[in-house]
This record gives structure tokens, C-alpha cells and sequence, in this order.
């Protein structure tokens, strides 16, 4: 809307406000009530302060039109900077018309229907001027700050600060290329929080019986509830003013069966709403969990393992409780507070006005304090997150940072993010106690004007004693109502939007998914790789492989070799169907490998990774790991073709021992060769070992080897590795350059070829060479030096100079 349309409003509104409340304050056209009123003034029957709210109004907005119209930049936003006064001034408005209305009432013949035209028209103006005031502070030159009024401008800050938390989240990201877009991007985009809270409650219609039970005790409870002061009223009446025991005892009798009975209720809600939250939280994790199950590994690849631990953790029990917990406590306020109210009605009109001037004020002041700590605790979230992703970090590498005697650095930085938070929590102790302080001053006036009032119209005989006790009890106890419905309302909405954050992962679709079909019986164990292009879908403009071509033939061993990060791994990656290939095929036995059925594919091709993981679980479950019914021979015998079972027996339980957190409690060359008797007790036609020897010293490479040599027939084996000693037995060799393809055959003929494969094996050669002179004691090959020597073969593949030889093909 234009401006000058506000306050062209503005203006009109006053203009009627004016003339209106004059008409209503002089019975129609009797002008001589203001210098009657003036000249004798009495506040209990004068009206004409009533109708001096009309100048406090008209002065506010024609002010705020003036000032709109004088600075169209500036003026709107301080409009809307001034609408929390504003609104307390019209409360106060409001809250001056009903003492009026109260004092008036007393008198006979005071509510006359003018004084009651006067005190309506000032009640709906007061509003009226809150309404146009947002109006006013709403009307922004496009770019320029504010919004319509307190709440608007909260939403802006808001989105700044996510904004810039997205900003942040981006910067992250840096290394990791496209990072989590990937992941958020599948994600439905965001609905609103009706839509989510209809949502979970369909989540809940299954267990619609019970939570019919646990609200029917709800509301009997509730109902008992409100009984309570009144016949605690009753019973004191019965003492003080009938003085008979007959008319203490009734309403005693009564009180307690009522309390028996809102007890009884609230036990059975509180289980049956417990329950329900046992029930709604292990279906929302288990579908969670699943549907995690079901991602694409590019999914993994974008999202940071806390981030999706958070959601089936802390966001899942939010969602929970915002079911069991807030709703629960939310509907038992609500039901409270309006049994409550009509309670109070009933006893005393008068004395429930005087209740409800209070809560405006204490609502406005709970509000701006709630929106300030809300925005602090928010900050503190952010904060405490830093902390955390520092301290997982840190402890998940303890052995790294120990190497290089960082503990001290990283405590420092530790706490440095500790001390972050700790500055908001001071600020938030701070606003605690002034909200603590401001809004107990309040509910003691609150309770200071129901005293004096009450005691004004027990003593002139409008009220007994027990009425105004009563009364009393149920005052106090709609604040508690109140206050608690408003502490939910918070816990509420961090439960929509945990419940968004749960439902995105939920509804996500794997963009690449493992539901291909075929199951044929027999494996023959033929791999093509037909142009094969592909990118990680986190980078997907840096192409990783770029039209690769190759075979691997039954029965034969074929081994990929080249510089690291020419994409061997990846080749393997994509017959493992991780990924889609971004052009091209890979196909198993002339299908491409996502037509299999999932658990076909897996058993049928079996993978030995570069960095095995193996399961905080015993060696005897680690082997067979993803298998029923595996007989403890049949485990025996692939560790012992992995040539582990020696190892295995000698540690303290055998094949009970657990290996710990990702096997960290066996060596290397031990977690490999478990990991080779995993892969192998699948009886796999295709069998890929991605440098799976590679941290195996020499001589445990070789009787390995051996074991290998044994069961790779019949087989088809892709040999992923650096060390000439397995390569040259092999069938066929790939020799992968830049994600193509440089060359193939055997080792005879690319040694005669004298391409880069040859002088990668020169060097190596050398390599070897200068290792023996180094190291004189070790034979060829060298018994126990093989982590040295391991380190002295790798460059041979790895380093810069390999990649200057092959730049020079
Ligand atoms: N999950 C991933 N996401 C993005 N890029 C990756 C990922 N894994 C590997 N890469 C990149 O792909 C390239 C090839 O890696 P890889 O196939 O592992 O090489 P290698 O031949 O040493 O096994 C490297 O440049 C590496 O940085
Ligand atoms: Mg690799």
C-alpha cells in the first residue's frame, strides 16, 4: 500500500475518532459537560479524562503519519520501532475505560448507555490506533529496513541471522565443493508449521485409541480441577461466616472425592501420554533410520555424520515431546484456563475485569522478553554446536593430535568457543533476572489489586470472604495456566521445526537408488566398463573418469595401477554401484550392475577396501558380518585363506574378541586381513581388492598373496595396487592416467613398451634398491621393516615424479 493511503487512513481514523468519542462524551450536542466537568472535577463521576484518551490517540498518530511523510526512509522504521509502546499505551487506555467502567458501576444509574458507547468506542480506538500503527510502520521504500510492526521486524532479524548462518554453512563447505546442497536440495522444500503439526498428528492416528484415552482423562482432570477452589471457598465460608461444621463438611467431602478423582485422571494421562511418546519416538526414529538406510552414498558424502546423528537424536526426542509434552501440557493449560474463567465469571464479573486489565501487561512483557531470549538461546545453540564440532573432532583423532602435540592448542580453542557461549549465557542470566524481577512485580500488583479490590466489596457486602479466596486460588492459578501455555507455545514451536528438519529427511528420495531386480542364478564373473564418465556428485563439475574402457575376464586377475587420484578407487566405486556413472556403462555378466537386485549384486561382487572398517564387534561377527547362519568352520576357513586365523587364535578370546570403535584394537595388516576374510567367506565371483595388501608388512603380503593366489581361480579379481610384486603376476594390467585409460596388458608387454608403466616400475625398482643399501640387515623384500619400507615403495607410484613421467607419454 502507498503511504500516503496510510495515512490518509491514519488521518480519517482520527478524524472519526474524534468526533465520535466528543458525541458519545456529550449525550449528542450538550457542550457545556467539558466546563462542568473541568471546573468540578471528581474522579469517581467525571467522564471527561475517559474522553481525553481521544487527544493521547489522535497526538500518536498524527505524529506518526507527520513523521511517515516527512522521512519516507527513516520514518516508517521508527515507527515500527515504537510499536511495543505503543502498544502498552494502549493497553493502558483500555486497562483506564474498565476502572471507569468499575467505579462507574458502583454508582446507581451510572452506566448509562452513553458512558457504555463511550467506554466500547474507546476499547476498539485503542485497538484501532495499535492496528494503524503497524500500518504506518509497515510502509518501507522498497530496500529499506523495518516491517509491519514488533513481530515483523523480529521476522526480518531473523532471516538475517539465518541468512547468515546459511552463509557460514557455505563458507564451511569451501574444500568440500558442493557440500550439502546436494542433500538439502532433495529435501521437500519448507512447509508451514499447521501443515507439519497436521502431519505429526496423522504420525500419531495410529495410536489414535490411546491418545483419545489420555485426553478424556485430560479433560477430567481438568474439570476436577477447577472445582477445587470453589469448594475450598465453600468450606471456608462454612467456617467463618455459617460457623457450622455441616456446611465445613459437605464442601470438604466434596473437595476431596473432586481431588481423588482429578488425581486418579492425571496419573492415567500421564502414563497413557508417556506411552505414547515411547511408541511415537521408536516409529519416527526406526522409518528415520531406514530412510537413511536408503540414501545414496553421495548423500554421505555431502552431510556431516553430526548433522544427521542430531536428527535421529536430539530432533527426534524434540518432535516427541512436543507431542507428549507440550500438546499435553498445552491443552490441560487451555482447558484449565477456561474453566477457570467462566469459575471466576461466576463469582465475581467485577473482580475477573480487574484480573484480565493485569494480563495484557504481563503478556507484553513476556513477550519481548521471550523474543529476546529466544534470539539468545538460539545464538547459544550456534555456539554450544562450534564447541562440540571441535571437541568430536578433536577426540575422534586424539591419536593425530597427540602425534603432533596439539592437545594443549586444541583445549585453548576448545574453551575459546566455550567462552563464546559463556558471554551469551551471561547475557541470558541477565535478562533472566529482569524478566524474573519484572514479571513477579507484576503479578504482585496483579494480586495487590485483586486483594484491595476484593476486600472493597467484601467489606461494602458485594462478596463474602470464602468467594474472595476462591477467587484469590483461581487468579493465581490462571497465571500458571497462562504462564505455562505460553512456555509450551515456545517448546512447540522448536518442536515444528525439529519436525521439519525430521520430515526432510523422511520424505528424501536416494537420487540413486538400489532397487534393480535381476537375481540370476549363475555368476560367470564378467566386468565391462563401456566409456565409462563420471564426477562426484558433490564436485560435479571436476570429471574424475573420462570415457574408461576395460574388461575383467573370468578367472583371470587383472590389476589397476597409476599415480594416486587417477581414479582407480572410483572404478571400483562405480562397480560397487555407489554411483550412477555419469555416462556409459558398467556392467556385470552384460547387465549394467543397477539392474541387480541389491543384495545379489553385494554377493556376488566383493570389495576389500583401502581403508578397511571393521565393526565395534567380535572378529567372529566382523567376518560374517551382513550373513545368517554362518557356520564357525566356514569362518575359520576365510580367515585362514586370509591367512588370519593365527592371529585370530592368539588373541585372548579367539574369535569372541572384540575388535573395538572401528577396529582399533588390531594393527593394520590384522583389521586387513579380517577384512579379507569378510570379503571372501561371501564365495564371491568378482573379488576387488583396493590396495587391500597395502598395510600388510612383506612378509605377511606375501603368504596373503599365497591365500590369494589360491582362491582367486575361478574368480574374477580386480587388484587395485602399488607393489610390483602384485602386479606383475597379474593377467592384465590397467594403467589408469587422469581418469583415462593410458595403457594395458601384460607386465612383459608394457615393460617392452616402454611407456609409463615402465617407468613407474624403474622407479620403483630404485626405490627398492635404494631401500636395501638404507637398510642392510633386511633381505629382499624385507622381513621386518615393512612399514618403512612401505612408505619407501608408495612414492614410487605416488609422488610428483611419477606424474612428470607421465606427462611425458
Ligand atoms: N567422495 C568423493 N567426493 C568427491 N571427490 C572425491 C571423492 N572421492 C575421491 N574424490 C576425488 O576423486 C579423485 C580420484 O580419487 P580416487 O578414485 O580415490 O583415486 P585413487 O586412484 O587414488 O584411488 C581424486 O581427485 C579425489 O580427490
Ligand atoms: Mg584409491
Amino acid at each position: 500500500m502507498n503511504v500516503k493511503i496510510s495515512v490518509g487512513c491514519t488521518l480519517a481514523f482520527t478524524l472519526v475518532d474524534l468526533i465520535l468519542s466528543t458525541v458519545l462524551y456529550c449525550h449528542g450536542s450538550r457542550l457545556s459537560s467539558f466546563s462542568e466537568d473541568l471546573l468540578d472535577f471528581n474522579v469517581l463521576l467525571s467522564l471527561v479524562d475517559l474522553w481525553g484518551c481521544v487527544l493521547i490517540r489522535a497526538c500518536l498518530l498524527i505524529g506518526a503519519s507527520a513523521g511517515v511523510l516527512w522521512n519516507r526512509e527513516l520514518g516508517p522504521r521508527r515507527v515500527s520501532q515504537l510499536y511495543t509502546l505503543v502498544l502498552l499505551v494502549s493497553l493502558a487506555l483500555g486497562t483506564f475505560a474498565l476502572v471507569k467502567l468499575l467505579i462507574l458501576s458502583e454508582r446507581e444509574g451510572g452506566l448509562t448507555p452513553w458512558f457504555l458507547g463511550l467506554f466500547s468506542w474507546t476499547c476498539v480506538s485503542s485497538l484501532g490506533m495499535v492496528l494503524l500503527w503497524g500500518l504506518l510502520g509497515k510502509e518501507t521504500v522498497p530496500g529499506g529496513g523495518g516491517g509491519g510492526g514488533d513481530g515483523g521486524g523480529d521476522e526480518d532479524r531473523e532471516r538475517l541471522v539465518d541468512d547468515r548462518e546459511k552463509e557460514e554453512e557455505e563458507k564451511e563447505e569451501g574444500e568440500e565443493g558442493l557440500g550439502r546442497r546436494t542433500g538439502a536440495k532433495a529435501g521437500p522444500q519448507k512447509t508451514g508449521s499447521g501443515a507439519t503439526l497436521g502431519r505429526l498428528l496423522w504420525y500419531c492416528s495410529e495410536d489414535v485409541g490411546l491418545l483419545s484415552t489420555a485426553f478424556l482423562f485430560l479433560l477430567i482432570s481438568a474439570v476436577c480441577e477447577a472445582f477445587l477452589p470453589y469448594y475450598t471457598g465453600k468450606a471456608i465460608d462454612g467456617i467463618v461466616t455459617q460457623q457450622s461444621m455441616e456446611d465445613f463438611t459437605q464442601p470438604l467431602l466434596k473437595l476431596s472425592a473432586l481431588a481423588l478423582a482429578s488425581a486418579l485422571a492425571i496419573g492415567v494421562r500421564g502414563g497413557v501420554f508417556s506411552l505414547t511418546l515411547a511408541r511415537l519416538s521408536l516409529r519416527l526414529r526406526n522409518k528415520l533410520f531406514r530412510s537413511l538406510m536408503r540414501q545414496e552414498i553421495g548423500f554421505f558424502d555431502a552431510n556431516h555424520t553430526g548433522d544427521i546423528t542430531s536428527r535421529l537424536t536430539s530432533d527426534t526426542t524434540q518432535v516427541s515431546d512436543l507431542v507428549s509434552i507440550n500438546v499435553n501440557i498445552f491443552l490441560r493449560s487451555a482447558v484449565k484456563a477456561v474453566g477457570f474463567f467462566v469459575f471466576m465469571f461466576g463469582l465475581s464479573w467485577r473482580l475477573t475485569l480487574v484480573t484480565l486489565m493485569g494480563f495484557p501487561f504481563i503478556a507484553v512483557v513476556s513477550k519481548v522478553y521471550g523474543e529476546y531470549y529466544k534470539r539468545l538461546t538460539k545464538e547459544v545453540q550456534t555456539s554450544l554446536a562450534a564447541a562440540n564440532k571441535v571437541a568430536e573432532e578433536v577426540i575422534s583423532s586424539m591419536r593425530t593430535v597427540r602425534s603432533f602435540a596439539c592437545e594443549e592448542r586444541e583445549a585453548d580453542s576448545y574453551y575459546s568457543r566455550l567462552l563464546v557461549m559463556y558471554r551469551l549465557n551471561r547475557r541470558q542470566a541477565l535478562a533472566y533476572a529482569c524478566f524474573a524481577w519484572s514479571s513477579s512485580l507484576s503479578e504482585l500488583a496483579l494480586e495487590v489489586a485483586i486483594l484491595y479490590y476484593g476486600g472493597h466489596l467484601v467489606v461494602s457486602g458485594q462478596m463474602t470472604g470464602g468467594t474472595l479466596i476462591a477467587f484469590v486460588i483461581y487468579a493465581l492459578e490462571l497465571v500458571e495456566c497462562l504462564e505455562s501455555i505460553s512456555s509450551v507455545y515456545s517448546g512447540l514451536m522448536q518442536g515444528v521445526g525439529a519436525a521439519e528438519k525430521v520430515f526432510e529427511y523422511l520424505d528424501r528420495e536416494p537420487q540413486h537408488r538400489n532397487d534393480g531386480q535381476e537375481a540370476p542364478p549363475t555368476c560367470t564373473g564378467l566386468v565391462e566398463f563401456r566409456d565409462v564418465t563420471f564426477a562426484y556428485p558433490t564436485r560435479p563439475e571436476t570429471a574424475i573418469l573420462k570415457g574408461v574402457s576395460f574388461t575383467l575376464r573370468p578367472g583371470e586377475v587383472t590389476a589397476l595401477v597409476g599415480p594416486s587420484g587417477s581414479g582407480k578407487s572410483s572404478c571400483v566405486g562405480l562397480l560397487e554401484n555407489y554411483y550412477p556413472p555419469g555416462g556409459g556403462q558398467v556392467l556385470l555378466d552384460g547387465r549394467p550392475v543397477h539392474t541387480y537386485r541389491h543384495d545379489h549384486l553385494h554377493s556376488a561382487v566383493s570389495l576389500v577396501g583401502q581403508e578397511p572398517v571393521l565393526f565395534a564387534r567380535t572378529v567372529e561377527e566382523n567376518i560374517s558380518y551382513g550373513l545368517t547362519d554362518v557356520s564357525m568352520e566356514t569362518v575359520v576357513e576365510a580367515a585362514s585363506q586370509a591367512n588370519a586365523h593365527d592371529f585370530i587364535s592368539a588373541l585372548t578370546r579367539g574369535y569372541h574378541t572384540g575388535v573395538g570403535e572401528k577396529g582399533t584394537q588390531l594393527s593394520g595388516g590384522q583389521k586387513q586381513r579380517v577384512a579379507i576374510a569378510r570379503a571372501l567367506i561371501r564365495q564371491p565371483c568378482v573379488l576387488i581388492l583396493d590396495e587391500a595388501t597395502s598395510a600388510l608388512d612383506a612378509e605377511s603380503e606375501h603368504i596373503v598373496q599365497q591365500a590369494l593366489g589360491a582362491v582367486m581361480h575361478g574368480r574374477t579379481v580386480l587388484v587395485v595396487a602399488h607393489r610390483l610384486s602384485t602386479v606383475e603376476r597379474a593377467h592384465n594390467i590397467l594403467v589408469l592416467e587422469a581418469g583415462a585409460v593410458a595403457e594395458q596388458g601384460s607386465h612383459a608387454q608394457l615393460m617392452a613398451r616402454g611407456g609409463l608403466y615402465c617407468r613407474l616400475v624403474q622407479r620403483q625398482l630404485r626405490g627398492l634398491e635404494a631401500g636395501e643399501a638404507e637398510v642392510p640387515t633386511a633381505p629382499t623384500g624385507g622381513g621386518g621393516g615393512g612399514g618403512e619400507e612401505e612408505e619407501e615403495e608408495r612414492p614410487a607410484w605416488t609422488d610428483a615424479g611419477c606424474g612428470g613421467g607421465g606427462g611425458g607419454l
